[in-house]
């Protein structure tokens, strides 16, 4: 899996990917391998920055995943709910500054240790100190950071106060949260906006390797009773999963 392939060297969108990869286990290998081959180096450096001292979470193969994903769409306005240590929140500024295009970056998250039913974070860390730190240190402008949780009325308010080009859900995993989280979101998406769930593959075909994780029931379970339904599934890299609101 980790050897280079002739027959996955070749540099295409999201869209051609998953045409030719319409397999989810057939599209994260190519996905890993372009990660490994094919991106362009400030992709693995940004990513081993937050690999080391447990800065983030995810897989070497969603660094490819949002690269060619945002290299397509270029979404403009763009909010994580759930930005930890502002891994995501900073590797969407980076890609933009790459591509050359304007995007606004915003995020809704507690910056704090606070966990769910699955999860539990680091303590001690400034979150928000750590993350501003950290998105400079790749000489990107701060995002716009609210620090709430999703399910406050100034997140709420703040989500449908415009029509968002990208979200990406990553904030608590319970099922009742994500679902607040989906339906709220989905409602507040621009046609043709991009709604990525992250953890939300566990009741699909997928089958991870060692390295690599299908998801939470909560996430999984929302992706699986509505997402799949309402809105047009894109395509999946392990436990994300990618949707675009028609
Ligand atoms: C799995 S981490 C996000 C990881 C990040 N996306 C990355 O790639 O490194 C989940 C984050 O969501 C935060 N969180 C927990 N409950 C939340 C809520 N109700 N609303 C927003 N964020 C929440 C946690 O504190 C944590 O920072």
């Amino acid at each position: 899996m980790s050897l280079y392939r002739k027959s996955f060297a070749e540099d295409m969108s999201f869209t051609e990917a998953v045409r030719k990869y319409p397999d989810r286990n057939a599209l994260y290998a190519y996905m890993h391998h372009y990660y490994k081959y094919l991106a362009p180096e400030e992709l693995r450096e940004h990513r081993a920055y937050f690999t080391s001292q447990h800065r983030g979470f995810g897989e070497d193969a969603f660094h490819a995943m949002w690269w060619l994903l945002l290299r397509e769409y270029r979404p403009h306005y763009c909010l994580e709910i759930g930005v930890y240590r502002g891994q995501v929140t900073s590797l969407v500024g980076l890609i933009a500054k790459m591509c050359g295009y304007e995007c606004e970056i915003h995020g809704i998250s507690p910056f704090s240790p606070l966990g769910d039913t699955v999860s539990t974070y680091l303590k001690n860390i400034d979150y928000l100190e750590d993350t501003l730190a950290s998105n400079r240190r790749f000489g990107l402008s701060d995002p716009q950071f609210l620090k709430a949780l999703s399910t406050d009325a100034v997140a709420t308010e703040y989500i449908r106060s415009r029509a968002w080009n990208l979200i990406y859900i990553d904030g608590n995993h319970d099922y009742d949260v994500v679902l607040a989280d989906y339906k709220l979101c989905r409602d507040s998406l621009a046609p043709g906006g991009l709604l990525v769930m992250d953890d939300s593959s566990l009741y699909t075909d997928y089958k991870p390797a060692k390295f690599s994780f299908a998801g939470h029931p909560g996430p999984s379970r929302v992706m699986k009773e509505l997402a799949l339904s309402e809105l047009h599934w894109l395509g999946g890299v392990s436990h994300n999963n990618v949707f675009m609101k028609t």
